[in-house]
């Protein structure tokens, strides 16, 4: 890969120890990958922000690199394993909400804005058209391909650290436009009619593409909130982090319609829910917000709590971004959350905090939501946010 003067300078050591190493990961990330230079990114998402997956070894890799690390351009972080102000409240054992910090104050220390939301676009990182960024987390990564046409590559917690203390990443992959390419058509005659829907449609579609480009027809309208669920769904079950869907997303009509075609029918879309779904009636654990719940959606469940009781047997979380839950408190929907027996779980969420052996079984509106959990050991159930605050108020699925 070819390097600049400056480039070379950093990689030799004249710019400090964390840009020498970040400078040794990706030059060695574009040599895999075949990229001829490295390219200026416009932000960065952060992953591997929760101490649950980060380790002692993470902790250690993350403070070295904050002795002379500074990050140079905008970079927000992914969420983290515990509210940072009210960990105590959804039991989170004190030994690692202390890790936790120290991993948080090494990510301070380096310039990141300690953002921990999965949605950095709702919440002031959003990206241009055609922008290069260089973000590490599953869900954004394909929001910001595909709806918002910017152009990142799935980045890991380390070459994503690593862009952003060069501002810059190799230019590989979904970078370059060849790659963009969609390489299959996808023609949708299942009916959309409630918000979980959205995560059946991206299992059913991660699974027919599996590692290809999805060329998506027949959706007629689709909201933020609906778009951001499928986009989790759509990459956690197989497809890359990028899609074409028409009269919705920015790029179609620059793009030729595959040969390839499968299509998704009501039948289908059914038989994604029957595989995201377990066979169980009692629930313990309900939590929306997967990705990170908007304003709007928590308004939504403050209008169905409202005047309810969540079950005592019932643990209820509204996992946000920080900003989502000021919002939410200035008009009132967090006391009316709270007052039903609500949660908030800020700047975290169901997968990344240490809930292995905790619940039993959670209702969720997010199929990405029911992958994790089931790797957390709980049954799931996805359905509709109606039918998740019943399961909350009754402790059981109907
Ligand atoms: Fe976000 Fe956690 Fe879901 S990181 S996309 S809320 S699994």
């Amino acid at each position: 890969m070819h390097l600049t003067k400056n480039e070379q300078k950093m990689l030799d050591g004249e710019e400090g120890n964390a840009v020498k190493k970040s400078m040794e990961i990706l030059v060695a990330l574009g040599n895999i990958y075949g990229a001829e230079k490295l390219i200026d990114v416009g932000s960065v998402q952060i992953s591997g922000v929760s101490y649950h997956n980060l380790g002692d070894a993470g902790l250690e890799f993350l403070d070295e690199m904050a002795k002379d690390g500074k990050v140079r351009v905008l970079t927000t972080l992914n969420p983290a394993g515990m509210d940072l102000e009210n960990w105590q409240n959804l039991g989170i054992d004190p030994e690692f909400a202390r890790k936790q910090k120290l991993v948080i104050d090494a990510f301070e220390k380096m310039g990141i804005i300690v953002s921990c939301t999965c949605t950095p676009y709702l919440i002031g990182n959003l990206p241009r058209y055609g922008e290069h960024i260089a973000w590490a987390e599953s869900s954004a990564v394909t929001f910001a391909n595909s709806v918002i046409g910017a152009k990142t590559n799935r980045e890991g917690g380390p070459s994503a650290l690593a862009a952003a203390f060069v501002g810059k990443t190799p230019c590989y992959g979904l970078h370059l436009d060849e790659n963009r390419v969609p390489d299959i058509r996808i023609e949708v005659t299942a009916e959309l009619s409630k918000f979980s829907d959205w995560g059946a449609l991206g299992y059913c579609i991660g699974n027919a593409a599996s590692g290809k480009i999805p060329y998506i027809t027949g959706i007629k309208e689709a909201t933020v909130d609906e778009l951001k669920s499928f986009c989790a769904s759509v990459v956690t079950f197989g497809s890359k982090p990028l899609f074409y869907m028409k009269d919705i997303t920015p790029a179609f009509e620059k793009v030729t319609p595959p040969t390839e075609k499968v299509t998704v029918d009501q039948k289908a879309l059914q038989a994604g829910y029957d595989a995201i779904n377990d066979e169980t009636e009692d629930i313990d654990f309900v939590c929306i917000g997967c990705p990170h719940a908007s304003i709007k959606e928590i308004s939504q469940i403050a209008k169905l709590l409202e005047g309810k009781k969540i079950s005592p047997t019932t643990e209820f979380w509204v996992a946000t971004s920080r900003p989502a839950k000021q919002l939410a408190d200035s008009r009132g929907y967090t006391k009316t959350i709270e007052d039903a027996g609500g949660k908030f779980a800020c700047d975290t969420c169901m997968a990344v905090a240490p809930l292995k052996g905790r619940f039993k079984a959670i209702a969720t509106t997010s199929a990405k939501g029911c992958y994790y959990s089931r790797h957390n050991l709980m049954l799931t159930k996805m359905g509709s946010l109606e039918e998740c605050i019943q399961s909350g108020v009754t402790g059981k699925w109907s």
